[in-house]
């Protein structure tokens, strides 16, 4: 199975920056499978110019389909705008907006019921690992909220001290950690928990990517900072390749 190079452009981008998006897919070659994740005002255009080469999707959602949540943003709007799947649960949000598992589990189900995909991200502080908290931290994430369906749902390890940071866990510590997610996909879903891709997160680079792509069990890769140029996104997506 190629692996999944997963874009999130976070809070940046204007209109002229959709051009990234349209190089990217110019330039995909097909050996990894990109998606990418701009912020909502350029999803239509992103849409647009990705012609069919690369999914695009939502960085967010609400966990109710529609109703008076001034500002938010529901599934079925991203659905209706072209998008192919939303990321739920990214550290930045729990820790922005202070959302929980119960929120995050809310929000993934709301993903499936508009047809979405969804990328759950999960990942401990470096307080959480330094007291050998990691395992459990993960874990309990996982189960307050994976949603009911395994279908449609991909799982993004992101170590939080790993993300815009520059360092980056040992391939041996995301394989162990996707060790752990996989344990609780299975004990969860039973045989379909091996079915769902999981991805590592955490200032993934193209000089670091072959390594930590490499790892077992890791299906693909979530990327910030590299994914906002196509030259850096295609430069990993080759090294996944
Ligand atoms: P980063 O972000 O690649 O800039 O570390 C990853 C993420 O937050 O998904």
């Amino acid at each position: 199975m190629p692996s999944l190079i997963v874009g999130n452009w976070k809070m940046n981008g204007l209109g002229d920056d959709v051009a990234e998006i349209a190089a990217m897919a110019g330039g995909n070659t097909g050996r990894a499978q990109l998606w990418v994740a701009p912020p909502f005002t350029l999803i239509d255009r992103a849409v647009i110019v990705s012609a069919g080469q690369i999914r695009i999707g939502g960085q967010d959602c609400h966990g109710a389909q529609a109703g008076a949540h001034t500002g938010c943003v529901s599934a079925m709007m991203l659905a209706d705008l072209g998008a192919h799947f939303v990321i739920v649960g990214h550290s930045e949000r729990r820790a922005d907006c202070g959302e929980s598992d119960a929120d995050v589990r809310a929000k993934a189900g709301a993903a499936h019921a508009a047809g979405l995909e969804v990328i759950l991200c999960v990942g401990e502080t470096a307080v959480q690992r330094s007291e050998g908290q990691a395992d459990a931290v993960v874990a309990g994430q996982l189960a307050g909220s994976l949603p009911d369906s395994a279908e449609g749902l991909i799982i993004a390890y992101e170590p939080v001290w790993a993300i815009g940071t520059g360092t980056v866990p040992t391939p041996d510590d995301v394989a162990a950690m996707h060790a752990v997610v996989r344990g609780a996909l299975t004990a969860r879903y039973g045989a379909s928990g091996h079915g769902v891709r999981i991805l590592y997160g955490g200032s993934v680079k193209p000089d670091n990517a072959a390594a930590l792509l490499g790892a077992a069990d890791v299906g693909g890769a979530l990327v910030g900072g590299a994914s906002l140029t196509a030259a850096s996104l295609l430069a990993i997506a080759a090294a996944a390749g």
